[in-house]
């Protein structure tokens, strides 16, 4: 073990970025990126050159300086040496989350990744140790941490307005067959390159993508600040909704009408903590539904739950909540309890667009403690607690259900680490009110 836990790394004051992977979610972060005061997208590593392409085009319709080209299945590798970058922000697909962190962080830059930035127990352990040793930050960009209603929560729940938290609500339920079965044919925005996510998602059971719904509870619970996670038991259903929708989809001489998937239609987990609470994390992308990551919490004087928002807290001790604030009421209490953040740039967040905003919040964000000195509010710790449930969820699933203990990746820090605040997240030195969207998002 090297560094100390909790570091903040010295103060960048012009972060370059070194962008890897430009599909659907890359291309949305070059739209975001080169909008923030002090960032520069400095290079871009694509296998797809032509990717690389449409975006030098952004940035030169947008007068922006061209990123230097990484091109090729191993290139991230020599933008990752490069010493033009201070930080690698990683939008591939899953497989390549963990050797690009570690390749980044072993040659000194920043290792920001998209969800879920890991997916095994010893992977985990790899981004803790490697981020330690190096000294460099290993942050998810697990944007749902700054989704309106995620914040509004963590406000609400740090005023004590719920009592003690005592049981989370968290998903991630959204209707992805499309997305995982299009052909770039089918669908040129949507649909993930050679179905790495379809393959994934055949291969293994188990949450495989569960930091949506868990990392804005394990915020608001003080899980590695005060809590932590100590055991979860996982069950699912059986598979029908992909292999049905194929079936019914494609000729049945197209190999993905045949294709066989392990993941369950619906997974729900539980997970309990240290420190007495209890928390349901669920996956469910296989059926027709509407959209919904639960965002549920619950205190011992009130409750707080999601799509759509709805609220209510005992007024006096005891009264008891037998109905939820009237529309009113709940509207008052999501502009009084707007977090800080949405305060200072979410009216901006909205017009980036970008999952309603919570994308560009969340990148402000970690620009912000970089460009200060400051630790970051999603740390490698998080990380790697948020994450282990990919192994875990599908050990649990497969043994018929076993508990399974969650490593303390802290080694008992988590006892002194002191709560994520509220005041402590701003923006206060950034000049939000200079930025302006991008004025052309897409080359012709
Ligand atoms: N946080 C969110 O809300 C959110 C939403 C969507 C996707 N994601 C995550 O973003 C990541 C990317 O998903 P996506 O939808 O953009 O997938 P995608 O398939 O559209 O894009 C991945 C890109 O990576 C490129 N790539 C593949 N191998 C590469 C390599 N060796 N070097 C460089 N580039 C390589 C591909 O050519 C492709 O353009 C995934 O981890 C996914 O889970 C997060």
């Amino acid at each position: 073990m090297g560094q100390s836990l909790f570091f903040a790394a010295k103060p960048i004051e012009r972060i370059r970025v070194g962008i890897v992977g430009l599909g659907c979610r890359g291309d949305m972060a070059m739209d975001r990126l080169p909008i923030i005061p002090g960032v520069e997208v400095a290079a871009m590593c694509e296998i797809r050159p032509h990717l690389v392409a449409r975006q030098q085009d952004k940035l030169r319709q947008n007068g922006l300086r061209p990123a230097r080209e990484f091109v090729g299945p191993e290139a991230y590798r020599a933008m990752c040496e490069w010493d033009g970058i201070d930080v690698v922000y990683n939008c591939a697909p899953w497989g390549l989350h963990v050797p690009v962190a570690v390749c980044a962080m072993e040659n000194g830059k920043h290792a920001l990744v998209e969800v879920p930035a890991a997916f095994t127990v010893e992977d985990c352990w790899r981004l803790v140790e490697t981020a330690e040793r190096t000294g460099r930050h290993c942050m998810q960009l697990e944007n749902c941490c700054y989704g309106e209603i995620e914040l509004l929560a963590l406000n609400i729940a740090r005023k004590g307005m719920l009592g003690r938290i005592v049981h989370g609500e968290g998903a991630y339920l959204h209707d992805l067959r499309s997305y995982n079965y299009n052909s770039p044919e089918e669908d040129a925005s949507w649909h993930y390159r050679d179905y790495w996510r379809l393959h994934w998602n055949a291969a293994h059971k188990g949450n495989q993508y569960c930091t949506h719904g868990l990392g804005p509870i394990c915020q608001c619970m003080g899980v590695n600040r005060g809590d932590r996670l100590d055991y979860l038991v996982s069950l699912e259903s059986a598979q029908s909704g992909f292999e049905e929708y194929a079936k019914a989809k494609y000729p049945a001489d197209d190999w993905r009408a045949s294709e066989k998937v392990a993941m369950g239609d619906m997974n729900t987990t539980l997970v309990r903590t240290v420190g007495g609470r209890s928390i349901m994390i669920q996956h469910g992308i296989a059926t027709p539904r509407p959209y919904s990551r639960l965002n549920t919490l619950i205190g011992t004087r009130g409750i707080l739950t999601d799509y759509p928002f709805r609220v209510g807290w005992e007024d006096e001790p005891g009264k008891g909540v037998h109905t939820y604030f009237d529309d009113a009421r709940a509207a008052s209490v999501r502009e009084d309890f707007m977090h800080p953040l949405w305060r200072q740039a979410g009216k901006l967040a909205q017009e980036v667009g970008g999952h309603d905003g919570m994308d560009l919040i969340m990148d402000l964000r970690w620009a912000y403690c970089l460009q200060n000195g400051l630790p970051l509010d999603q740390d490698v710790y998080d990380l790697a607690a948020w994450c282990s449930l990919g192994e875990l969820t599908e050990k649990s699933v497969r043994e018929g259900s076993t508990p399974q203990k969650v490593p303390d990746f802290t080694r008992g820090a988590w006892e002194r680490r002191e709560l994520l605040g509220i005041e402590s997240l701003d923006l206060a030195r950034m000049d939000v009110a200079a930025i302006r969207p991008l004025a052309a998002k897409h080359a012709p």
